[in-house]
This record gives C-alpha cells, structure tokens and sequence, in this order.
C-alpha cells in the first residue's frame, strides 16, 4: 500500500505560524512521524509540501502513475479557493481523506467553505497534527467499497 500526504501552502511554517491554531510542531517532526508510522505497517508513505497551486496540481496527477492507493491532503488555505486543485484530485480518481490541523468551522466564515469535502471519503479538522495520523490509520485500513 502506498499513501502520499500533501501539504498545501504555509504549512512548512508549522511551529512558527500562529500556534495556537496550528501547534508547535514543526512540518519535518509530523512528518517523520507518518513515515515511521507507514514502515511499521509495511506501507510506503510519501510527503509532499508546496506553496505552489501548479506543483500540488502536478504531484496529483503523477499518482495516476506511480502507485498511490490513497491521499491525505490539507490544502490549507487553497482548501477555500481552489477549483483547479479539486479538479485535479476528482480527476485522478484517489481515494482521499481531507485534513486541517485547527477546527475550520470555528474560524472566519471563509474557511468555513471548502471545495475538496464532498469528494473526500471523510474530514477531519481540529485536531491538530493527530488529525494526520487519524487519516493515515484510515488509509492503511481502508479497502475500496464494491460497486452497488
Ligand atoms: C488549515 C486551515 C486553513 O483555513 C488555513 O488556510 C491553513 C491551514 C488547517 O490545517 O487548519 O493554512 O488547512
């Protein structure tokens, strides 16, 4: 099994930015974690971090290719703007659980909107980096429901 974990933009702040939304843990610290996670479990797990809409758009389409089974993405703040970024994980066909570290509804009311959570198999917000490994618990059991 092979699950790729995007990050979208700002999100290699973590530790720096705003922690009282985010926490004090740094990207390459969750990170490691997943990896480490993923070995015990005899999967491969990949991470990705852009601040770049077209970069996050490219290694979407690259999982048509090489092997993902399932995506655990937090667009951050492309999760309230992007249509491009919806269109392409709605095209590759991937499985994905959708991400945020802090509890979106409970923010401004533009966060509250995102384009990815009608797609995404489930979401999970407000609970900071364990909202990850929560993802990445379901994507190692996950089993692709049958055709009705
Ligand atoms: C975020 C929430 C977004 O609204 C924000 O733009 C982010 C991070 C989160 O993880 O809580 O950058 O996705």
């Amino acid at each position: 099994r092979k699950v790729l974990v995007l990050h979208g933009p700002n999100l290699n702040l973590l530790g720096v930015r705003e922690p009282q939304h985010y926490g004090a843990e740094t990207l390459s610290t969750i990170n490691a974690r997943l990896v480490d996670i993923g070995q015990q479990r005899g999967a491969t797990v990949e991470v990705f971090q852009s601040n770049r809409e077209y970069e996050l758009i490219e290694r979407i389409h690259a999982t048509v290719a090489d092997g993902t089974d399932f995506i655990v993405i937090n667009p951050a703040a492309f999760t309230h703007t992007s249509v491009a970024l919806r269109d392409a994980i709605s095209g590759v066909k991937k499985p994905f659980v959708e991400v945020h570290l802090s509890n979106v509804h409970a923010r401004e009311a533009f966060r509250h909107h995102s384009f990815f959570s009608d797609l995404a198999v489930g979401v999970i917000c407000g609970l900071g980096a364990k909202g990850y490994e929560y993802a990445l618990a379901h994507a190692l059991d996950y089993s692709v429901p049958e055709a009705p």
